[in-house]
Order: C-alpha cells, then sequence, then structure tokens
C-alpha cells in the first residue's frame, strides 16, 4: 500500500517542514535524493520519502533494512544557523518519539547519540549529514527510518535487536499518523530552539548507566554521567578522570 500523502497534508500544522514531499517508491537511499534537492535549491523542511531504499544507510557504515511498504524512510532538508545545528540530533530522536507516543501510544527512550528505543530495541534511528559552506551550514540532511509495521521476527540479523510499533502497539498502525505527527512534533521542536537539550536529556538511558563507547578505533568505558549542551557525553572513568565524547557508538553494560 503507497503511503496517502493527501492525508498527511491535510494533518499538517507546519509552517515549512513536510509542505514540501519529494515520494519516490524505490530508490537507493532517501539520503542522496535530498541532497540533490538541497543542491537544487528545494526550500527548507523539504521531506523526501521512500516506500522502498534499496541501499539504506545507517551510521558508521552500516545498512538500514528499508523493505517496501512498512516503515517511515525520509530526509528532512534543514538549512539552520551553525549555532542551531547541534539541536538537529537532538531534535529528530525527539521527533520521532513524541510521535510514537502520539500515534501508537508507545512510550519509547533515547541512546546516546540519537537512537530511539522501547524495551532496549530500536524503534527507529537518525543519520545526519552536513554540508558547511566556511561557518555557515548550507544544508543539513535529517535522515529518520522508523519501523512502523515491519515483522522484526522475519528479518533475519536485526530479530533480537529491533523493534517495530505494530509490535510494540501490538496492532498495525498508521504510517499516515506517524508521519504527520513526526513532521509536525519535529518543526515545533525546531522552533524551541535551546528547549529541546533539557526534553532530550531527561529522555536519555544512557545516563546514569555503565556504558562502553566506540568512536572511530577507539574505545572509552565507565559511566555516563551527562550530556552537554553540544550534546557530547560526558563520561567518567574509573580512575575518576572524565572524558568528553562528540560523537560514537554506545554499549549499555549491566
Ligand atoms: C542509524 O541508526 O544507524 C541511522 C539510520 C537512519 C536510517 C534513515 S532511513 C531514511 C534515511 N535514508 C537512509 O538511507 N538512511 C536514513
Amino acid at each position: 500500500m503507497s503511503l496517502d500523502l493527501r492525508w498527511v497534508e491535510a494533518r499538517l500544522d507546519t509552517a515549512f517542514v513536510g509542505r514540501r514531499i519529494v515520494y519516490r517508491q524505490s530508490i537507493p537511499t532517501t539520503q542522496d535524493l535530498a541532497r540533490a534537492e538541497a543542491e537544487g535549491g528545494t526550500p527548507e523542511g523539504t521531506a523526501v520519502l521512500a516506500e522502498e531504499q534499496t541501499v539504506g544507510r545507517g551510521r558508521l557504515g552500516r545498512s538500514w533494512v528499508s523493505p517496501a511498504g512498512l516503515n517511515l524512510y525520509l530526509t528532512l532538508v534543514m538549512r539552520p544557523p551553525l549555532e542551531r545545528l547541534r539541536y538537529l540530533s537532538m531534535i529528530a530522536p525527539l521527533a520521532a518519539a513524541q510521535a510514537a507516543e502520539e500515534a501508537a501510544g508507545v512510550s519509547p527512550r533515547l541512546k546516546w547519540p540519537n537512537d530511539v528505543l522501547v524495551g532496549g530495541r530500536k524503534l527507529a534511528g537518525v543519520l545526519i549529514e552536513t554540508e558547511l559552506s566556511g561557518s555557515s551550514v548550507r544544508y543539513a540532511l535529517v535522515g529518520i527510518g522508523l519501523n512502523v509495521n515491519l515483522e522484526v521476527e522475519r528479518v533475519p540479523g536485526i530479530a533480537d535487536i529491533a523493534t517495530s510499533l505494530k509490535r510494540e502497539a501490538g496492532r498495525p498502525v498508521s504510517r499516515e499518523e506517524v508521519l504527520a505527527a513526526l513532521l509536525n512534533r519535529f518543526e515545533a521542536l525546531y522552533d524551541e530552539g535551546g528547549a529541546v537539550y533539557a526534553a532530550w536529556r531527561s529522555r536519555l538511558e544512557t545516563l546514569g548507566r555503565q556504558v562502553r563507547v566506540t568512536f572511530g578505533d577507539q574505545v572509552e568505558e565507565g559511566l555516563a554521567e551527562d550530556v552537554d549542551a553540544e550534546g557530547s557525553l560526558v563520561l567518567r572513568r574509573a580512575d575518576g578522570s572524565r572524558v568528553t565524547i562528540a560523537a560514537g557508538d554506545v554499549t549499555l553494560r549491566q
């Protein structure tokens, strides 16, 4: 079933996010089409959506499982001022979590930096690719993949680590409802500016936990003590020293 975009448009209360939607049945990845749109000068807030991605991209060179007709795969073209760029990686997972709550009654937590989890399993992921020109942002491509009606048990390799709204809610969930909520929430959070930091921080299940963080070829272990206003993780090592990590991959330790 294709998405009913008219239904979605009728429920948008945004000024610019999702007001232009570029929709395709099957493409390699929405990130690349969004990049072409951004280079062509598409308005801020343009949403590039696909029913299926044949080479969906995840963070850290991973792939993103993107079968047709079940989930949401979208990339938003944003052009924030440089000092607000960092908020995008808080806004995107938070908007996905709020949309899951609104449309399916599911209450996700966040795992630093921007995974959306339910019961420790991944519901949604965020990939942000940024093009800068000197000290200004040409554009940021905010990619969001949200598992709506995916039957995770049927997908080898992710059955134990992923979940979907259908699995959590125990019923099929309308992708249109989730999409409209996601676009509405995204713009509302974007307009809030710095206030998003407190909301993002309060949903982080990472804080107060013993974690292992991998970034590049480095590994740090310790207590995830806090996140700073830049979104970086503040880690307390076993020897009492502190280290601040801007981006990485966290494993929560028991
Ligand atoms: C992650 O958690 O690793 C990030 C996953 C991001 C997936 C989305 S789906 C829409 C957009 N297009 C892609 O190829 N990736 C992002």
